[in-house]
């Protein structure tokens, strides 16, 4: 097989066999295939698409690429979920506890943040002591011992998606659908859950602005996971504002904290319960609405929030914090927005928020960045609200003055006001599966 062939037939248009793919995967990551024929090939699959069949056969084989989990080792049925990311997205820290508590079993690998969204695994470091480096025998006994687990990716798994991601970074190629299907699901199938809840986001802050190409990503995404033996469920959610009020990591962690105590967010606690309920209705084989029920039971009754004690436990972290968070190490800086105008927030950017806690220390611009657990901004008022000049926006946390001058300009440039209320948007846009 010669790799020049292979990117004249993708270049004309015509479908790429298993063996070609498996090909061009295999010689790419042990480096017998140069960056610019693999980069030439991403940017006819980006030209040309890729039918089910190509995307679910290149997925399988980037998730062949490295170790791949065997979760056998585990006792129960397991689960894993998907955000494509967000500002303000805590849910993995209400969804993993909530069924577990439902008595799933959830052995979790989350990434670090880049850019405007948040990553799980900062969010869980600014717990002190919590550990996210688990090996993968104390990962394992953990889940069978709690039924829950939350690690850092290993540099194991996938690790072509991991060599094709900076490459596509580098050549103009992260947009194209097949390969942020392929790349998103490589992963989940090495992690090895048998049964996953995609949370496909839409809107100013997320990965996909608009909402037929989160439904497109969405589809391709469960195809894939049909095709690969997995059960999948994508829902298309609302990413336009921020989720919840929280924004940062410590901030968010104590958000969610309150979501599993039975207050915080309405939004944020519907989306959490709606991806359990998937979970559990998958694992379980229950209905939609049996499934909601075991959620919220979960939730309410505490149970959720006491799993969350003995993982946070367990991967050594302070579990004093979840209950007060005032043991979180505060900003030493901190400064409210006022409304610069009267009316109603007809607008909240998402994006322009989340850069707005990066620029305040929240997150980071390069991989190299080191973050801040303590700053990020709380929201006082969100979208659809009425404001008086003068009345209290927001509360910005950082590590210096500096930081709040900069993080108010560009949360003021979030915002738009408007005389009318602003017409709401739907939480859920849509269900696949
Ligand atoms: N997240 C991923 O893991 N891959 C992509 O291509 C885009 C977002």
């Amino acid at each position: 097989m010669r790799m020049a062939d292979i990117l004249d037939r993708k270049r004309n248009g015509e479908t790429l066999t298993r063996q070609e793919i498996e090909y061009f995967v295999n010689g790419y990551t042990k480096a017998q295939i140069p960056d610019y024929q693999a980069s030439a090939l991403l940017m006819a699959i980006c030209i040309r698409g890729m039918t089910d069949a190509e995307t679910a056969d290149l997925t399988d084989c980037m998730a062949r690429s490295g170790a791949q989990m065997d979760l056998s080792a585990i006792d129960g049925i397991t689960a894993d979920k998907h955000s494509t990311g967000g500002v303000g997205d805590k849910t993995t820290l209400v969804v993993v506890p909530v069924c577990a508590a439902a008595g799933l079993k959830m052995a979790k690998m989350s990434g670090r943040g880049l850019g405007h969204t948040g990553g799980t695994i900062d969010k869980l470091e600014s717990i002190p002591g919590f550990r996210t480096d688990l090996s993968m025998e104390a990962f394992f006994e953990q889940v069978n011992r709690i039924g829950l687990a939350i690690t850092g990716q290993t540099a194991e798994l996938a690790p072509a998606d991991q060599k094709l991601y900076a490459l596509r970074d580098a050549s103009g190629t992260v947009s194209s659908i097949p390969l942020i299907a392929s790349s998103i699901m490589s992963k989940k199938l090495a992690a090895g859950a048998q049964n996953i809840a995609l949370d496909v986001k839409c809107g100013s802050g997320a990965l996909m602005p608009l909402e037929s190409d989160a439904r497109h990503l969405a589809k391709q995404m469960v195809e894939i996971g049909k095709r690969c033996g997995r059960n999948v469920t994508a829902v298309i959610t609302d990413m336009d504002a921020p989720l919840g009020t929280h924004i940062g990591n410590a901030l968010e962690v104590t958000e969610a904290c309150a979501v599993l105590k039975g207050r915080g967010d309405r939004d944020l606690r519907t989306l959490c319960l709606i991806l359990s309920a998937h979970l559990i209705a998958m694992s379980l084989q229950k209905s939609q609405e049996e499934a909601f029920a075991i959620a919220e039971q979960a939730l309410m009754s505490g149970a959720a929030f006491q799993k969350l004690w003995e993982m946070v436990v367990c991967q050594g972290g302070d579990a004093a914090v979840l209950e007060q968070e005032s043991c979180f190490l505060q900003a030493k800086c901190t400064k409210t927005v006022f409304s610069p105008q009267s009316g109603y927030i007809a607008h909240t950017h998402a994006k322009r928020v989340g850069e707005c806690a990066s620029l305040l220390g929240a997150g980071r611009e390069t991989k190299a960045d080191r973050i801040d657990p303590a700053a990020g901004l709380i929201l006082t008022k969100k979208t659809g609200a009425h404001i008086e000049r003068g009345e209290p926006l927001a509360t910005l946390f950082a590590a210096d003055e500096d930081r709040l001058q900069a993080g108010e300009a560009r949360f003021l440039a979030s915002l738009t006001f408007s005389p009318q209320p602003p017409e709401k948007r739907p939480l859920i846009f849509d269900t696949i599966s």
